[in-house]
């Protein structure tokens, strides 16, 4: 049977956000360096969004590099950024060719000059691309966003004399990296730890949180269906009782924020 069916179509979640880990142990299981394992992630990228795509999953999110992931050695992050490098040139054409849109989280500054480069072109290149979202993680940390968004957001308070105490969750979201996005509705994290490392932390509040205990390379087009699947068996409360929700429309049921 295809999926989705039309019921299932519409409880799809809008923005799926996924932390694409394991791809160290995928390597190490077949006796090869990290770097092995981090390029066949890369090629599974290709499915995971071919997959959205065709479902109709609009956004995709993928936790690509974190601010930790400065931590490593030196060789690895440099073949990561190679590899980011030899994505984005790849697949531009095809970004071009089905309507991409492709937007960053996180601090670019702290990436060599070359992946900068290409990253801010492809960016530039697609903003006009509305048919589908995807966003890429890079450098990215939760904290320090939150905390880039404070910052800006107490200088503008001082500069315009309003009350903080005005103002609301939809008003400070805007000073966060992922206003242009929806909050995700699933988080998908393979190789089977159950933790967030530092990925949209608050964006979160309401997400569901699928674990697979697939390594990135192996996580196919057949494992992210059964994630959507998990996902759409699920009811969503957002704090109210499951007799409220089934009474409403659970597809639109949404968390209040005032
Ligand atoms: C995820 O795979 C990719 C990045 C964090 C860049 P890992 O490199 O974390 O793989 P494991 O967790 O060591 O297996
Ligand atoms: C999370 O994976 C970051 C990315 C997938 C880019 P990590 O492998 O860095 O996470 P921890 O260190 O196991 O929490
Ligand atoms: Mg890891």
């Amino acid at each position: 049977m295809t999926f989705p069916s039309t019921i299932e179509r519409e409880k799809l979640p809008k923005h799926v956000a996924i932390i694409m880990d394991g791809n160290g142990r995928w390597a190490r299981s077949r006796g090869k360096p990290r770097l092995f394992g981090h390029r066949n992630g890369v090629k599974n990228v290709r499915s995971v969004v071919n997959a959205a795509r065709e479902i109709g999953v609009p956004y995709i999110t993928l936790y690509a590099f974190s601010t930790e992931n400065q931590n490593r050695p030196n060789d690895e992050k440099s073949g990561l950024m190679h590899l980011l490098e030899e994505f984005l040139k790849r697949e531009l054409a095809n970004m071009l060719k089905d309507g991409i849109r492709l937007r960053t989280i996180g601090d670019l500054s702290g990436l060599p000059v070359f992946a900068q480069k290409i990253v801010e072109e492809t960016v530039e290149k697609t903003k006009h691309n509305s048919d589908w979202n995807l966003t890429l993680a890079l450098n990215y940390g939760s904290r320090q966003e939150v905390l880039n968004g404070i910052q800006s957001f107490a200088q503008q308070v001082s500069e315009s004399g309003k009350c903080p105490q005005k103002i609301d969750w939809s008003e400070f979201s805007n000073f966060l990296e992922t206003k242009d996005l929806p909050d995700p509705d699933l988080i998908i994290r393979t190789s089977g730890e159950f933790r967030l490392s530092n990925f949209l932390l608050l964006q979160a509040a309401y997400a569901e949180i699928f674990v697979s205990p697939l390594h990135w390379p192996d996580f196919n087009r057949q494992a992210f269906i059964e994630a959507l699947q998990n996902y759409i068996q699920r009811e969503r409360r957002f704090g109210k009782t499951g007799d409220q929700i089934s009474h409403s429309t659970k597809s639109t049921a949404q968390i209040q924020t005032t």
